[in-house]
């Protein structure tokens, strides 16, 4: 696909993800009306200094990405940065653990004692807005937009999800897929199984597995829990209810919230027993061992497959998780400026290669996604990846719960922790009364 067709298709579908999207409640709707001519004016914050950076000055970079596919994309975009910066040493304090668990608690912890790094990996959308801007800890980089001319490049549809009061606060890296069916085709064959695009069609493909050697669904730790029972909303929901869940306007004591629970707690009926002691990590490579049919997980799975030496189309095969087809459940890591960053003209420095070209063509190759910017080289990128830049430019954008980009930290703990008891006790009703209960505590409902 050429540039020039991306940036028109990524323009063409920024009206959609807007109109899904802008009027979210807790915080994305505060963002509708920012307009990317406003913004690059908004900011008052200082620029970067002119003076070269000090002998010995380094930068510390904080992330979740230690494994899996994902350090090594990291590494990638490091010896960019190297490259840029040979005089600023790069401290990487990634703390390990899928989706952040640890590492937003140790994050937590380091902000809450007035001890920032110099730069962290955030979800942009509420995650970064409704949760690090509300509490004041980010500096607005509306200045290095202007400066590298990033709004020419930068898709239109994530400049909203970064922005308040028409300041733009973080540096997206990456577009990553939550909504993902990975599975075996060796398995799928040897069942007669085709690949699912209804939910019905799934239950049907894995009740030929259950009790079978095959574990149907491969899953893990409760955030990837989370991460399939956002898919299966979804799914159950279709596109538009789906994004009324997060502006108030599909009401979570719905017969059709049921209806989607029920479809949720059917899926778990074909999933491992030993799901709450393995990583993403472990869960995907069920599927690349011939253990598993299935596993939904986002795209950095692919990340992973590779680093495995496992080949699309032989090892693993991807879909849109069965009912989402045509629509792309979407997140995007970035990277901040804090306020009080320690060494703020390293971290610059850092935020800098990460929006850049080169940044980003060394590192989403390798982690498993594709990049921000609307001009990366599409030859640089494997099978998998260009399919989901088709997707991405083609599909209805949506964003991913577990990954922040729909709710802010408060009302996902208060999801998560409706999850933990329903896992437990898997009592529907009380899950369904317990998530009503969130989003009137800590969501748009009344
Ligand atoms: C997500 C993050 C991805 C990947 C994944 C698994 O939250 O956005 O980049 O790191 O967690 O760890």
């Amino acid at each position: 696909m050429s540039h020039k067709k991306f940036s028109w298709m990524t323009l063409s579908f920024v009206l959609v993800l807007v109109l899904a999207l802008t009027a979210c409640g807790g915080g994305v709707a505060e963002t509708e009306d920012v307009e990317p001519a406003d913004v690059t004016e908004a900011t008052e914050a200082p620029e970067a200094t002119e003076a070269p950076l000090a002998e010995g000055d380094q930068v510390e970079v904080f992330s979740w990405w230690t494994g899996g596919g994902e350090a090594a994309g990291l590494e990638a975009m490091i010896e960019v940065f190297a490259v840029e910066y040979p005089d600023i040493e790069f401290v990487n304090a990634a703390v390990a653990g899928g989706a952040g668990t640890n590492a937003r608690a140790v994050l937590a912890t380091r902000l809450q004692a007035g001890d920032p790094p110099d730069s962290w990996q955030g979800h942009a959308g509420q995650e970064l807005i409704g949760t690090y801007v509300a509490a004041n800890q980010l500096e607005p980089l509306n200045f290095l937009y202007e400066q590298e001319g990033w709004l020419e490049v930068m898709p239109e549809t994530l400049i909203p999800l970064i922005s308040q009061d028409g300041n733009i606060y973080s540096v997206p890296v990456n577009i990553h897929r939550a909504n993902v069916l990975w599975y075996n085709p060796a398995i799928l064959e040897a069942n007669g199984i085709a690949v699912p695009t209804t939910l019905d069609e799934w239950f049907a493909a894995m009740d030929v597995l259950q009790g079978t050697d095959v574990i149907p669904l491969a899953l893990g730790e409760q955030w990837t829990v989370m991460h399939l029972y956002e898919t299966v909303m979804l799914a159950s929901l279709g596109p538009d209810a789906y994004n009324g869940l997060w502006d108030g306007t599909t009401a979570w004591d719905s017969a059709e919230v049921l209806a989607a629970l029920e479809d949720f707690e059917r899926i778990l009926a074909y999933t491992n027993a030993d799901s709450s002691s393995l990583t993403w990590q472990d869960a995907a490579q069920l599927v690349v061992n011939g253990d598993a049919a299935f596993n939904v997980m986002g795209d950095w799975a692919e990340g992973y497959f590779r680093e495995l030496g496992m080949e699309p189309n032989v090892d693993y095969g991807w879909a849109a998780v069965p009912g989402t087809g045509g629509t792309f459940q979407f997140l995007s890591d970035s990277f901040v400026l804090p306020v009080s960053a320690p060494h703020r003209d390293a971290s610059i420095a850092w935020l800098t290669t990460a929006g850049s070209r080169a940044g980003q063509e060394a590192f989403n190759p390798v982690k498993g996604s594709i990049c921000a910017r609307t001009d990366c080289d599409p030859a640089l990128f494997g099978v998998y990846l260009q399919s989901a830049m088709d997707d991405w430019a083609s599909n209805i954008v949506v964003g991913s719960l577990t990954h922040g980009v729909v709710a802010n930290d408060s009302w996902k703990v208060e999801i998560d922790n409706a999850l933990g008891v329903f896992l437990a006790e898997r009592n529907i009703e009380g899950f369904q009364a317990a998530l009503t209960a969130a989003c009137s505590s800590s969501g748009p409902c009344p």
